[in-house]
């Protein structure tokens, strides 16, 4: 028989999680804002009662450790929220992950197994996406991550001061105990829904680029100033922002989205022509030679526009996450948990959503398992997912974490 999840409890846990921060149905919970923090102290709590050796480590990330020895699992995903997010997106798996520790050590058969459950720190990026499971697995420095900045300027190594956590030493990855990483996530997107399916087996995640290009010209009276003579920032902004789409669009293959989320003038008053502008652009795909074909493109154009005047435009890369293909073996046993539990209601998908599963899967086998989200909304107040599927989901990861953690530890 597989570990019994407890439906009840893991809803109970997850409404609370909401309750940090809750507005609507959705969450404001950034990075080591109170609410983010107050969250982690509750989840470390969680996990203390789950019979784990919980701490919140030097760059926030909450890791409840089992106390067995052995070959372990990992699995997480973050607490941190968007600006406006949604309440499941990120904490259903570390709900989840917690739902499935109590589970195994409930079961008899399989509490002697070791699974360890964390929530990575600032998945969403408020200052560097990814950047507790890039601490945990050094696929970046301490430094850079200490330097990197939210948009009000405030950088990791002065919340990191503020939150109290400068001096506890980040957790680290232990190659000889962690020997394979899974996360469940909702699908953030339509596709389960549109094919009547409850569960997806996620076959590799997509890598993403985010540009920030800053404009500066010259403030000055949008009333007297003949537009021959202006260096207006926002104008060049329009302008280089549209031929950015064209070219994009005659780059992009079937599944290469990209976005334009967030355009600032400055001081942005109707009657000052802007002296400054800032926009973001990302783009994502699967391919990176895409990708790199992609900011080639966006170069040429900035260098082009530069060449032309009279605004200066810079350009800096805020955030670059390489896409990862999913442990096969990893996916496997999903997969057969899935049809145990939801047989011929599941499918294999591709992520288009990234995820620290995509840092992980450098360092050790990853994989990951999508419920299903309503109507395909999130990054929104508005996401959700069914309690039904959110208990389903729960139960087949449950199964699926025992089956890896036998094959792990088979003598
Ligand atoms: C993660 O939230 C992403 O933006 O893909
Ligand atoms: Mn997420
Ligand atoms: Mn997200």
């Amino acid at each position: 028989m597989a570990p019994q999840i407890d439906p009840e409890r893991l809803l109970s846990d997850l409404k609370t999680l909401r309750s940090f921060g809750a507005c609507g149905n959705g969450v404001v919970r950034q990075s080591f804002c109170d609410v983010d923090m107050a969250a982690r102290r509750w989840l470390a709590g969680r996990m203390a009662e789950a019979g784990l050796e919980a701490r919140i480590d030097g760059v926030g990330n909450v890791i409840g450790r089992s106390p067995n020895d052995g070959r372990a699992l990992l699995m997480g995903s973050h607490t941190d929220t968007q600006p406006r997010g949604g309440w499941l997106d990120g904490a259903l798996g570390v709900i989840y992950a917690l739902e499935v520790a109590r589970a195994l050590a409930e079961d008899r058969a399989r509490a002697h197994l070791p699974l360890d459950i964390a929530s990575w720190m600032d998945e969403e990026g408020s200052y560097l996406g990814c950047l507790g499971s890039a601490s945990f697995t050094e696929s970046m420095g301490d430094e850079e991550i200490r330097r990197a900045a939210n948009s009000d300027g405030r950088s990791v190594a002065d919340a990191l001061i503020a939150v109290g956590l400068a001096d506890q030493a980040p957790a680290r990855l232990e190659p000889e105990r962690h020997r394979a990483y899974l996360e469940a996530h909702i699908e953030q997107g339509p596709v389960l829904e549109a094919e009547g399916k409850l569960i997806g087996v996620v076959t590799s995640i997509v890598g993403v680029r985010t540009l920030t290009l800053t404009f500066s010209g010259q403030q000055n009276h949008a009333g007297t100033t003949p537009m021959a003579l202006r260096r207006d920032a926002g104008d060049a902004l329009i302008v280089l922002a549209a031929r950015l789409r064209e070219a994009l669009g005659a780059l992009a293959a079937e599944r290469t989205v990209f976005t334009i989320g967030r355009i600032v003038f400055d001081p942005g008053a109707d009657s000052i022509i802007p002296g400054r502008a800032e926009m973001s652009l990302q783009f994502r795909d699967g391919d990176e030679v895409l990708l790199d074909r992609m900011a080639a493109a966006v170069d040429r154009l900035m260098e082009e526009a530069n060449r032309a005047g009279p605004v200066r435009i810079e350009l800096a890369e805020s955030s670059h996450l390489e896409s990862a293909p999913m442990d096969p073996g990893l996916q496997d046993h999903l997969a057969a948990a899935a049809e145990r539990h939801a047989p011929g209601q599941w499918m294999r998908m591709p992520s288009g959503a990234a995820h620290d599963a995509q840092i992980f899967a450098r360092r050790v086998p990853s994989a990951m398992l999508f419920v299903p989200s309503i109507g395909g909304i999130s990054h929104d107040f508005a996401e959700d997912t069914s309690e039904a599927d959110i208990a389903l989901g729960c139960q087949v990861l449950a199964s699926a974490a025992a089956s890896v953690l036998e094959e792990l530890n088979r003598p």
